[in-house]
């Protein structure tokens, strides 16, 4: 049992590590602006905050940190870059340098699988289908988003303070999550909510865009694994097992919320998201090192979520 601190535990993606570590038996606290509804463990405390992070670290005996507190939500980025860079570049290194001073054993980030839109979108041009690991070159001027920008800064800063300062890491680069308490704006959310209103699912663009979602379930898993020492000072890809398009999305959300309308838009505000044509992101690397892999198929997730979203609005 060790003592962790999770950064962005109220939100989606911590509350479901948090869950995931105390299954495990952790003591697991919370640091986030926001108080969660079950504020056992929790301290508001901002990432940009290093003195109050050294002192609750060293006061907790705090031996592992999860970082997950970060602006998420990649069109506010773009609304506003410069507060992005306060919370996921300027408050990543805070937290860091607050690791750092108080001897914290590993520090493990949220990344994502956005980053592999800065590799040279040369690679794909003979048609063949490529697989991106986490070896790949990235270019800085092929990021193209603030988000990404701010998510690989965040990663480079890991590295630095691995040779710097000694501190470990492992950075954990996500697929599309979902599941419960996903916040609006995801694009499974936003479909079942619509159709549990009567109201269109609205595809951005022909709905041929691909997406690797990967569970909450799944991911919060490989974050507890993460807690191995083979896991130190590495990269890791955690995408879902299959291709699904965001037109199969809708349709499997149609299938258990029969009588919904599809609708096609265009939105400006999309510019510079992920898109890998041709190309697979692959999990190979945490298979064989952690052992991990995604076991809830998408149908099986979409289900749960539909019938989760129902209960919640009935
Ligand atoms: N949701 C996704 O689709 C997705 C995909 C890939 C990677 N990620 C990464 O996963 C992480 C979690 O994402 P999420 O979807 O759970 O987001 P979320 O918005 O649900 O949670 C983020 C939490 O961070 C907290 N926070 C923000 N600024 C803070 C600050 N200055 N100090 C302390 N806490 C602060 C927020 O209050 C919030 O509770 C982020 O780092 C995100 O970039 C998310």
């Amino acid at each position: 049992m060790s003592n962790i601190l999770v950064t962005g535990g109220s939100g989606f993606i911590g509350s479901h590590i948090i869950d995931a570590l105390k299954e495990e038996n952790h003591n697991v606290y919370n640091m986030d602006v926001v108080k969660p509804n079950d504020a056992t463990n929790y301290v508001n405390i901002n990432l940009n905050d290093t003195g109050s992070i050294i002192n609750f670290l060293k006061e907790n005996s705090i031996e592992y940190v999860y970082h997950i507190a970060a602006i998420a939500n990649a069109r506010r980025s773009i609304e506003d870059v410069v507060e992005t860079m306060d919370v996921n570049v300027k408050g990543t290194a805070s937290l860091l340098l607050a690791c750092s001073e108080a001897n914290i054993k590993k520090v493990i980030l949220a990344s994502t699988v956005w980053v592999y839109n800065a590799v040279d979108k040369d690679y794909n041009k003979t048609g063949e289908k490529i697989y991106l690991d986490e070896s790949a070159n990235i270019k800085p001027e092929c990021g193209g988003h603030f988000y990404t920008t701010s998510k690989l800064v965040s990663e480079f800063l890991c590295q630095d303070f691995r040779s710097l300062k000694k501190l470990n890491f492992t950075i954990l680069r996500y697929g599309i999550p979902y599941g419960p308490r996903m916040w609006k704006g995801l694009v499974l959310r936003s479909f079942t909510e619509n159709a549990l209103t009567q109201k269109p699912l609205n595809i951005v663009g022909d709905g041929s865009a691909k997406r690797r979602f990967v569970h909450i379930k799944d991911l919060a898993r490989a974050h507890v694994m993460s807690l191995s020492e083979k896991a130190d000072n590495q990269i890791f890809n955690l995408e879902g097992s299959s291709d699904t398009t965001i037109k199969e999305l809708a349709d499997l959300v149609s299938k258990y919320i029969p009588g919904t309308e599809i609708n096609y838009i265009t939105d400006e505000t999309r510019k510079g998201e992920l898109s890998v044509d041709n190309s697979e992101i692959t999990n190979s690397k945490a298979k064989k090192i952690l052992g991990w892999e995604p076991t809830i198929s998408i149908e099986e997730g979409v289900e749960g979520y539909v019938n989760y979203f129902k209960k919640l609005s009935s």
